[in-house]
């Protein structure tokens, strides 16, 4: 057992204001609202403007989640940022931290494209349980816009943008938070998902060719990575679920990473878990990539769906391919009832 635990005290999100619904996408793709809503879930997506890219995003997120706490940015010791899309690929993390004010706050950030939300989180929790660390501020945040292929209908109708943060801190053990986890990856499969560097290169000097920096758009073999998914998230929160001894039904709530309504309702069905304990918000936001599980936590939070004390299984899946699986209990700001 470990020294500490970890707690879940506080949550914020910050979505872009301008929205895109499915009807507006057809202007511009050969889509319909049916066919995206019947296949996926998704109504509309928010879209950052250039005027607010993924660090203003990011940091109303992560003010709102200081707040929700009650914590001063200073209380920080470290800001977590998981992004695949950041506004500066040496870390995005720290110009979060600087305008946050966040002066004690080691901050760096954390890829694991749809998975690194929640390899965030089990990162964090490693630091508070051994007592290196106190208050840790866990950020998803991601601007795919950025990066899709908005001529491409297989997936451009897919994904949003959006930043949510999670305050977890160290607590005694006996009221630890991360009640177990479970991460993967299987490079092997790397082909199915990816936004990698472009090939272009040119000659820097007689002899010597160097790459030129830049980026593919996001490419996806849409099935596989349904296959993949309805495969591997039963399979790891089985695992997760047995190897802590929680049935199923002592769950309050399933929060996967929001890809696809079909992808949700399999994984409830394969457990048995009623939909109404099912948290989505696909059908407003699209897939927000490492954003969307902090998203989904913060307003089921808000809104009192989520109580103190209540138990989350929570999965991420997406690109690497990488996976992973958290049993959760959600304390809410101290002092709040239990
Ligand atoms: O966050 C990372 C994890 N990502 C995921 O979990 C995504 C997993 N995959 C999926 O969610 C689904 O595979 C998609 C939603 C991406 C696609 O759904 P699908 O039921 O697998 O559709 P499909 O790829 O089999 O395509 C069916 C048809 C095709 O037409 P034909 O060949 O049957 O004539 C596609 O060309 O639908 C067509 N299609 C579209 N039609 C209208 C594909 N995209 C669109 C579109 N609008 N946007």
């Amino acid at each position: 057992m470990s020294t500490y635990g970890m707690a879940l005290v506080g949550s914020g999100s910050a979505v872009p204001a301008a929205r895109v619904s499915n009807t507006r996408l057809s202007e511009r793709v050969d889509t319909n609202d049916d066919w995206i809503r019947s296949r996926t879930g998704i109504a509309e997506r928010r879209i950052c403007s250039p005027d607010e890219p993924l660090t203003p995003l990011a940091t109303r997120a992560a003010e709102a989640a200081l707040a929700h706490a009650g914590w001063a940015a200073e209380d920080l010791d470290l800001i977590l940022m998981a992004t695949s899309s950041p506004d500066d690929l040496f870390g995005t993390a720290p110009r979060v931290q600087g305008a946050l004010g966040a002066k004690n706050a080691v901050a760096f950030d954390l890829t694991a494209a749809c998975s690194g939300f929640l390899f965030a989180l089990i990162t964090a929790g490693q630091y508070l349980r051994s007592g290196a660390m106190r208050r840790a501020l866990v950020i998803g945040a991601d601007q795919l816009s950025r990066w899709v292929d908005w001529d491409d209908r297989t997936t451009c109708v897919l994904f949003g943008d959006g930043a949510a943060a999670v305050a977890v801190e160290a607590c005694p053990a006996d009221a630890d938070g991360l009640l177990g986890f479970r991460m993967r990856s299987d490079g092997s499969r790397n082909g199915c998902l990816t936004l990698a560097q472009t090939e272009t290169h040119h000659s820097v000097l007689s002899g010597v060719d160097a790459q030129i920096g830049g980026f593919a758009p996001l490419r996806m073999n849409g099935q596989e990575v349904y296959k993949f998914a309805v495969r591997e998230v039963p399979a790891v929160l089985k695992e997760l679920l047995e190897s802590t001894g929680t049935e199923a039904s002592a769950l309050n709530w399933l929060l996967l990473h929001q890809a696809n309504q079909r992808i949700l309702d399999a994984v409830a069905d394969r457990f048995a878990i009623p939909h109404e304990r099912v948290l989505s918000n696909l059908a407003s936001y699209g897939n927000t990539s490492a954003a969307t599980i902090p998203l989904m936590l913060d307003e089921a939070v808000k809104d009192g769906r989520i109580q103190p004390g209540d138990l989350i299984a929570s999965s991420g899946f997406g690109a690497g391919l990488s996976w992973g699986g958290a049993l959760l209990r959600w304390s809410g700001p101290q002092g709040a009832a239990t």
